[in-house]
């Protein structure tokens, strides 16, 4: 009897310490994944061996480049023993659905405003119900700097042609 009451303590205590350490779960939309056959990944990574070296893709994701995203690594972000999940830095296993917790964990303060809907886009109802869009709906997780845009050129006057004639 003691036995039995003592796992019980035990199972609660620990259930509830997972919850505690456990981020609240935000109503997103299907991840933003760039063709419908990229996931799930073990599609092709089941029969595939894993491969931690650091090196240039070329037979595959040869767009991906990290270079730019502090110092990361694939299996940084990507967990290797099932790679249709992130990975958390203490080995903790996520859903893509997910992936504002990983990009939480560096990005502290932003991860902070996005969850009061300051940072990003909250849409809904502020005392109800209410949508988040994950950080990749607008940030590549791979090259997260946005790309300085490029200006257009010049608009054309409308008169342009009598200016053309007095060339020569
Ligand atoms: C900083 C964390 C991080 C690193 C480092 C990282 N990834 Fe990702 N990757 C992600 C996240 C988050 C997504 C999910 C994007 C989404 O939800 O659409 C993703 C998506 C992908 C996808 C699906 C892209 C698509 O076409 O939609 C592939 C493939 C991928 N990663 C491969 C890699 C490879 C290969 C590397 C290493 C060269 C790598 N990743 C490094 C976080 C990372
Ligand atoms: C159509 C098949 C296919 C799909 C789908 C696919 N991959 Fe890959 N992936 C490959 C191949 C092939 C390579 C090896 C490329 C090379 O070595 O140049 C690779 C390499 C990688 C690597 C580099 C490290 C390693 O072990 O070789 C990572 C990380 C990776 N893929 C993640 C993903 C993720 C995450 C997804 C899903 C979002 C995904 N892949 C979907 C075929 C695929
Ligand atoms: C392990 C830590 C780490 C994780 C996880 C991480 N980042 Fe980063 N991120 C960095 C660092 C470090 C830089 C600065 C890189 C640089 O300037 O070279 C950065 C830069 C950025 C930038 C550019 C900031 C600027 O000043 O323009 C954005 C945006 C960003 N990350 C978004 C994300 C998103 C979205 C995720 C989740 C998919 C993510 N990060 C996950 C460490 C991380
Ligand atoms: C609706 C789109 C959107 C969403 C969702 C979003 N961001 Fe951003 N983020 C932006 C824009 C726009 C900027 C400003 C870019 C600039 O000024 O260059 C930015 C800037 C940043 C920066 C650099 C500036 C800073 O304040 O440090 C980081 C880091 C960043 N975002 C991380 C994240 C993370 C992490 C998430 C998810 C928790 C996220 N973002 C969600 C649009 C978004």
């Amino acid at each position: 009897m003691k036995k039995i009451l003592l796992s019980i303590m035990v199972l609660l205590i620990s259930s509830s310490w997972a919850q505690a350490t456990k981020e609240k779960l935000f109503p997103v939309p299907y991840p933003p994944f760039s063709k419908k056959d990229i996931f799930p990944c073990m599609n092709c990574h089941e029969g595939l061996d894993r491969n931690k070296k650091v090196r240039k893709l070329k037979d595959m994701h040869e767009e991906i480049n990290v270079e730019q995203h502090g110092d990361r690594w694939c299996y940084d972000c990507h967990d290797e023993r099932n790679l249709d999940k992130l990975r958390l830095a203490n080995g903790q296993q996520i859903r893509f659905q997910e992936s504002y917790i990983l990009c939480g964990q560096c990005h502290g303060n932003v991860f902070e405003q996005w969850k009061n809907g300051i940072h990003g886009k909250r849409t809904g109802f502020w005392n109800g119900e209410k949508q988040y869009l994950l950080c990749v709906h607008c940030h590549d997780p791979h090259t997260p700097r946005f790309k300085a845009v490029k200006p257009d050129p010049a608009p054309i006057r409308p008169d342009a042609h009598k200016f053309k004639k007095n060339k020569h």
